[in-house]
């Protein structure tokens, strides 16, 4: 879907408050877990995003039946599978919906999942899912396009990663909770959206053992119960608006974060001369009449400096004089950002997956966001400079920071965009 384009006015102070959504990364995974149990579900804390309206559209093709019955409260209930296959069409919207995979295999014993194919920035393989699910025991062909797998019992055994993947620990979490045997993996993923889908899997009954490690124990349990969770807040979004605030060298706070998941964020504002005041969940960002310096940054797995952050992040360096270099080995290619922040006068060089930004005052254009991390990039970019700046690509920011236009202008801020209209139910 092609939306009007976001149009910021930048250049003024930005102050108040801004509340924090739910998270995407944490909503999606265990929006996709509540198929493994028939009972009714309610999440609180789930984000209206177009990613969200997508997975639910793959889960209403599986069997699962939905409810808004609050503004953020979603009320989910699949009472059997009654589709095993979850086609290209709806698969390739968002590759984030592979893990569907683990959790159809483990509910109804045989899946079909289409191939997720590459993204804006890169192929993005499933290597490590796939590797995963038949070290445990699944028969997993690939056939035209899509992966056939199948179980016969339980699955069971050890698996050791051989990287740290986020979406691989969730699909072979998945797969591996209902049963009667027990599951090993090593080198798990340790990020906060691993651990809360294992927390929400053992409010259902589950028996998940090791949350935050890189060792899982996942001892099978015959069926999972109904309950309610709420999920965190997203810390994407977090940081994301307290780039905001250095880059506009605002005086803000960002509510509803969750410190504890933003250490390496802060860790760098605060390298950059910026001040970060904590206040249990509210986070205040001063970055007001201060020379902020340069820094270095490569991305990691959490706790690491995350990928999700790197197009902001370069964005807010590309404003302070001096020297950074800003690199993503986690995404090597995920730089769709930087030639429209050329487009608004970012001198920002480029070599493999290494940025060298020298940082210097920006000016406003029409630019485009290809992806959604580099669409928040570009309106942290935008919020710095006079003149109007044209955001084209605004179905990408909408996957993943709700009511954008209409929260920012809670700081104060000059943004104006024709908002994704909400599902009707
Ligand atoms: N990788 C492999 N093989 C695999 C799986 C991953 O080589 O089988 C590599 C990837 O290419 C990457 C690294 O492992 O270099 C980490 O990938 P991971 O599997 O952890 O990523 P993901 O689960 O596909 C999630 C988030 C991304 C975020 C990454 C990294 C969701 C829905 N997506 O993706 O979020 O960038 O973790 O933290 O949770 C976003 O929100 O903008 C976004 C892209």
């Amino acid at each position: 879907m092609h939306l009007t384009p976001l149009h910021v006015q930048g250049g003024r102070e930005l102050r108040g408050e801004i509340a924090v959504q739910g998270s995407k990364n944490a909503a999606l995974p265990i929006i996709v877990a509540t198929l493994l149990s028939s009972e009714r579900i309610t999440l609180h804390g789930v984000p209206r995003l177009s990613d969200v309206y997508t997975i639910l559209d793959l889960m209403a093709h599986l069997g699962t039946h939905h409810s808004w019955v609050g503004p953020n409260s979603l009320e989910l209930h699949t009472p059997q599978i009654v589709n095993t296959d979850a086609p290209y069409a709806l698969v390739s919207k968002m590759r984030a919906s592979f893990i569907v995979l683990g959790a159809i295999l483990a509910r109804a014993g045989k899946a079909t999942v289409s191939m997720p194919g590459g993204c804006a920035w890169g192929p993005r393989p499933v290597d490590q899912h796939v590797k995963a699910l038949r070290a445990l025991g699944a028969e997993l062909s690939e056939d035209g396009g899509n992966f056939d797998a199948v179980r016969r019992g339980s699955l069971s055994g050890h698996f050791i990663f051989e990287l740290l993947t986020v979406g691989g620990t969730h699909n072979a979490i998945l797969a591996a909770t209902l049963g009667d045997s027990v599951v090993t993996l090593e080198n798990a993923s340790i990020d906060t959206d691993v651990v809360e889908l294992i927390e929400f899997l053992n409010r259902l009954g589950a028996d998940i053992q090791g949350a935050g490690t890189n060792t899982l124990t996942i001892r099978g349990v015959p069926h999972l119960r109904g309950g309610e969770y709420t999920v965190i807040p997203d810390r994407i979004e977090a940081g994301t608006f307290m780039m905001l605030a250095a880059a506009t060298r605002s005086c803000f706070t960002v509510t509803n974060t969750r410190p504890d998941h933003l250490r390496a964020v802060i860790g760098k504002l605060q390298e950059m001369g910026v001040d970060v005041t904590e206040e249990g969940s509210r986070l205040t960002v001063d970055a007001r009449n201060r020379q902020l310096k340069p820094v270095n940054i490569t991305t990691q797995s959490y706790p690491g400096f995350p990928t999700d952050l790197q197009p902001q992040m370069s964005a807010l360096l590309a404003t302070v004089p001096g020297t950074s270099v800003v690199q993503d080995p986690v995404y090597p290619d995920r730089l769709t950002h930087v030639a429209e922040l050329h487009r608004m006068g970012a001198n920002i060089t480029v070599s493999g997956y290494t940025q060298v930004i020298q940082g210097a005052a920006l000016h406003a254009a029409p630019v485009k966001a290809a992806d959604l991390r580099a669409g928040a990039a570009l309106f942290i970019a935008g919020l710095t400079c006079e003149g109007s700046t044209v955001i084209d690509g605004v179905q990408y920011l909408n996957r993943g920071y709700e009511r954008l236009a209409q929260r920012l202008q809670g700081l104060g801020a000059n943004v104006t965009q024709n908002e994704l209209a909400p599902a009707a139910d």
